[in-house]
């Protein structure tokens, strides 16, 4: 038997497909119930199903939008150093080192697409996991996102991001072997020069808006990327 709200989800996906684009909205839940003659539950468990499917995304309190094709593209999970530390079973920390509003450097305005010289939030945290340090992060938030005075950097960044309505949903990668100065590596507690894994990040939102540049270089001993691939179907 064909569900009630599996029909409903049928039918989303066809006008999607036919006339809507990504980030278009969709009609209302009430709407939708008038359509299809339904209940509200059996709207909102056919939305749920095309969410897990990454086809649509609600915004609290506005409603439901079509995805972007990206999201349907497998890609490893995209975690804060908080959620990384806390899956491998450790508990994190942070040690506050700078933050301070300066003029975006130009190469961090040209990644974030901010005018050059725009005022960004610049954050360099220790980050440790049960007492041992693990990383070090320098990152860069337009002050439009999150003014700097409000910032709680005992916690979880993406958190805060998150609370303020800019949830981090994407990022571009690139991770590249270094060997470290000799501060870096006394903060880290290793030998000086030893090698480590320097990851440069821009993330975005679900909407697109860019939100943060970060340049985090992970202990080598004590750090390791997974990635999850998959052979594309001929
Ligand atoms: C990782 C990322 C950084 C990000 C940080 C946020 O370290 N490489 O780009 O800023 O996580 O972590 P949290 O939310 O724990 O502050």
């Amino acid at each position: 038997m064909v569900h009630k709200y599996e029909q409903v989800a049928a039918s989303i996906r066809e006008s999607i497909a036919r006339s809507l684009s990504p980030h278009d909205a969709l009609a209302s839940e009430r709407e939708l119930m008038a359509i299809h003659g339904v209940s509200r539950m059996t709207v909102r468990k056919a939305i749920s199903v095309l969410v897990e499917e990454g086809r649509v995304y609600n915004v609290h309190g506005s409603g439901t939008f079509v995805g972007s094709a990206d999201i349907f593209s497998k890609t490893p999970k995209l975690t804060s150093f908080t959620e990384d530390m806390i899956s491998r079973g450790s508990t994190p920390s942070s040690r506050v080192l700078e933050l301070t509003r300066i003029a975006a450097p130009d190469q961090v305005a040209s990644a974030l697409g901010l005018a050059p010289s725009s005022e960004v939030t610049k954050i360099r945290r220790l980050r440790l996991a049960d007492d041992t340090p693990i990383a070090l992060e320098e990152v860069y938030l337009p002050t439009t996102v999150l003014p700097t005075e409000s910032l709680n950097l005992g916690s979880s960044l993406y958190e805060q991001l998150r609370v303020a309505g800019y949830e981090v949903f994407r990022a571009e990668q690139e991770i590249m072997a270094i060997s470290l100065s000799a501060d870096d590596s006394h903060l880290l507690d290793v030998a000086e020069g030893s090698a480590a894994l320097s990851v440069t990040r821009v993330s975005s939102s679900r909407r697109g808006q860019l939100i943060e540049f970060a340049r985090t270089t992970y202990r080598a001993d004590r750090y390791t990327f997974q990635l999850a691939v998959t052979r594309d179907d001929k």
